[in-house]
């Protein structure tokens, strides 16, 4: 691949055309760092066209870590018994909400582990309601793991906007080798597809740098998203966690260093492809490289930051892989620092705005 072809591609992608897998798979693969750096470029430039310099913020509510769930890399999965496990109590996670409001948000996620008993879902169903009652309330995402489609329209209906759940991989065969007999592929898939037909603004992701995980495999990450018509999008490199069974993966500088430059390849591909989509720059960018990561990814295209505005005491409990920047600092702290970091790099918070992807809009109209 020359730097020529190389570049063809890229500005056949960037002027609307329609890359096909092979080509997707050329533009995850810069042949020279000038060529990584005109793909960072041009997805910036396109973010910009579509969102100006703004970024939007969500506060992000880690509210309970108890799981049914034991994914083979996740630090909560349920047969982890070093894990304290907690559940916010209302007050808190209504506490949380309010601050987030007040901090000129406008929205947040409530994310926790998954369950499906009717006392948890029925539990978020009056605090999606509590959160409706706030003076300004903010939108909201959920990120709760597989539900059933009646859950998921329950929680439309008490005013939940968004939904993340990751695929974690499009290649079944990975996401097999990643997961417990009882996790497969197709109830994922079918678990987004419930998503979407209950209403939610949809969004998924992917872990880039997995065991065995080519940039092929990307492409076809990039093209599920595509081909499932996906709304929002959350991808971030994996990082292995010491108590889960692939904490012994490879952690060396320089796979490090690639699983990194590969995140922000794929949020700018991902930019190039979807377009008008919500694209998190995630924490697990930051865990990386904590002063720049996530500011790296905006540069790459992303147009989404989740800052955590929880409770510090349950933080360290929330350790879905090693290494979680800022356990110590407040939410009043983490807003600080990221609000002098966007001013680094010239981006500006959108406040007080529910942040919907302009996909959402267009996807639903048509
Ligand atoms: N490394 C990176 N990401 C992880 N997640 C869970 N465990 C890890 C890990 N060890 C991600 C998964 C999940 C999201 C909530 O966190 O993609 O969907």
């Amino acid at each position: 691949m020359t730097t020529e072809q190389y570049c063809d591609i890229l500005n056949f992608t960037a002027s609307g055309g329609k890359p096909d897998i092979t080509q997707i798979e050329v533009l995850l693969s810069p042949p020279d760092a000038e060529c990584e750096q005109k793909l960072f470029d041009t997805a910036l430039k396109l973010k910009r066209e579509i969102f100006g310099n703004l970024v939007n913020l969500r506060g992000l509510i880690e509210f309970s870590n108890i799981c049914s769930c034991d994914c083979l890399y996740c630090g909560i999965r349920k047969s982890n018994p070093k894990v304290k496990r907690y559940q916010m109590s209302d007050e808190e996670i209504l506490h949380s909400a309010k601050l987030a409001s007040d901090f000129g948000y406008g929205a947040v996620v409530l994310q926790s582990g998954e369950r499906s008993d009717r006392h948890f879902t029925g539990r978020v169903t009056q605090l999606l309601n509590k959160i409706a009652e706030l003076p300004s309330p903010p939108a909201v995402t959920l990120s709760c793991g597989e539900q059933s489609l009646e859950v998921y329209k329950e929680w439309v209906a008490a005013g939940a906007k968004r939904y993340l759940l990751r695929i974690e991989s499009a290649t079944e065969e990975i996401f097999r080798r990643i997961h417990p007999e009882s996790t497969t592929f197709a109830n994922r898939k079918a678990a987004l597809l419930r998503i979407r037909e209950a209403g939610f603004q949809t969004g998924t992701g992917v872990m880039i740098g997995l065991p065995g995980q080519t940039l092929h495999h990307l492409a076809r990450d990039i093209e599920f998203f595509r081909d499932m018509d996906i709304d929002m999008i959350g991808m971030g490199p994996f990082l292995p966690q010491s108590d889960t069974p692939m904490g012994d993966a490879p952690d060396d500088e320089q796979t490090v260093a690639r699983r990194f430059s590969w995140s922000l390849r794929m949020i700018a591909v991902t930019r190039l492809v979807l377009k008008d989509v919500n694209i998190a720059s995630t924490t697990a960018l930051q865990t990386i490289d904590p002063e720049n990561g996530r500011e790296r990814g905006l540069l790459a295209g992303a147009n989404v930051i989740m800052p955590n505005v929880g409770d510090i005491s349950y933080r360290r409990d929330y350790q879905l892989y090693n290494g979680k920047p800022a356990l110590d600092e407040n939410g009043r702290e983490i807003r600080e620092k990221l609000l002098e970091s966007l001013r680094k790099i010239g981006e500006v918070p959108r406040w007080d705005a529910s942040g919907d992807p302009p996909h959402f809009a267009r996807r639903t109209n048509s």
